[in-house]
């Protein structure tokens, strides 16, 4: 290998080769893994795509918290925090207005999540990119 000539012992002394063991070990963790993940992505996609029509918006599960997604007319999403910077309320969707109204004390922001009203001074937080929570 050294030499970088092919021998017939080649993969017996290759150090990162995986024995039967492992190879099991390895492909159950992987597939466990996976379907967590696979899991967590499918469940709130399923609910943005059934919940949030073309043009419209609606407040949907993202991991432990919620997301306001504003969906435009070409089916693109966007998203943001639905809690709102001032007190903590979660925001509901306007659907006269095309904005994101707190019940609590009444800021409203922009389909985007740009602040409108006060009494909030900031935009809704943007969220993070989906990362898979551990049990
Ligand atoms: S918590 Fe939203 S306006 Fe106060």
């Amino acid at each position: 290998m050294i030499l970088g000539r092919e021998h017939a012992w080649a993969t017996l002394y290759n150090p990162s080769r995986v024995t039967l063991k492992s190879a099991k070990e390895f492909a159950r963790e992987t597939v466990n893994m996976a379907a967590q993940y696979f899991d967590w992505l499918t469940a709130d996609d399923v609910e943005k795509e059934n919940l949030v029509p073309r043009g419209g918006g609606a407040v949907v599960r993202h991991g432990l918290t919620k997301a306001a997604v504003f969906r435009d007319l070409d089916g693109t999403f966007h998203e943001c925090s639905a809690m709102c910077p001032h007190l903590g309320a979660v925001v509901c969707w306007n659907h006269a207005e095309k904005t994101w109204d707190c019940p609590a004390h009444g800021s409203r922001y922009d389909r985007y999540g740009k602040v409108l009203n006060g009494p909030a001074n900031s935009n809704l937080k943007p969220i993070d990119a989906h990362v898979p929570h551990s049990h």
